[in-house]
């Protein structure tokens, strides 16, 4: 499957929107697992030392398309400042005169984090509006949730099609890996598939499950199988 990379992409002096999943575990306003962030630097300081003023946004929970303070991204701000050892910005709204406004003002290497793209109830529909406010804010366009690529949102779909639209080093490698494993492999093929929410999992399973000899289902979900195989 052919796809743009960070390779084809000179990104000094440009408006970059970053889409990341920020969707971290959280417990008592603390964040209990670093993991998201971490994998997420590479695709961030290069785009950074390059020159891009990058702008991230991210879904947080599900507060389906209302503020919610508790699901606000604004923890994730000093996380992602302190991991990345460089300052990051926030902007309270992730599209509008605020957003607007703070990405106008970036420098080059600069970066800034929006609030999340779920507290409009656009996102989850794919609203072309939300999806156009959000390529206003940017020259082009980076997706590195791979973990929510499987959702058509305004975020992640819709603003791809507004924008140049490239894979970040994430995205890239969960790809890659993808094709490695499933395009042509070496049978025989286990997959091994974790989560806590099988429903939004089971188009996903139904085609893994044409695609490989064996599938293991494991974490949370699990349960449900069993369930449905009468165990308590
Ligand atoms: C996840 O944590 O699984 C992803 O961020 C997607 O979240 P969602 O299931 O709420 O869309």
């Amino acid at each position: 499957m052919p796809f743009r990379t960070l390779d084809s992409l000179d990104p000094r002096g440009k408006r970059v929107l970053l889409r990341a999943d920020l969707n971290l575990p959280v417990k008592e306003g603390r964040i209990t697992d670093m993991t998201r962030i971490e994998r997420l630097l590479p695709t961030i300081r290069e785009l950074a030392d390059k020159g891009a003023r990058v702008i991230l946004c991210s879904h947080f929970d599900r507060p389906k398309g209302r503020r919610v303070s508790e699901m606000s991204l604004r923890p994730m701000q000093a996380a992602l400042a302190e991991a990345l050892g460089r300052p990051v910005r926030f902007a309270e709204d992730c599209v509008g005169p605020e957003a607007e406004a703070a990405a106008a003002a970036l420098a080059d290497g600069e970066v800034l984090l929006l609030e999340n793209t779920r507290f409009h109830a656009g996102e989850e529909k794919n609203d072309p509006a939300l999806a156009a406010g959000l390529a206003k804010l940017a020259d082009v366009f980076v997706n590195d949730a791979f973990s929510a690529a499987h959702r058509a949102h305004a975020s992640t779909e819709g603003v791809a099609r507004l924008l140049p639209a490239y894979a970040g080093r994430l995205m890239q490698a969960e790809l890659e890996a993808l094709e490695a494993a499933l395009g042509s492999p070496q049978r025989p093929v286990v997959a091994i598939v974790g989560g806590a929410k099988v429903s939004t999992k089971l188009d996903l399973l139904g085609n893994l499950s044409r695609k490989v000899d064996v599938l293991a289902i494991g974490g949370a979900m699990a349960n449900t199988f069993l369930a449905a195989q009468g165990h308590g």
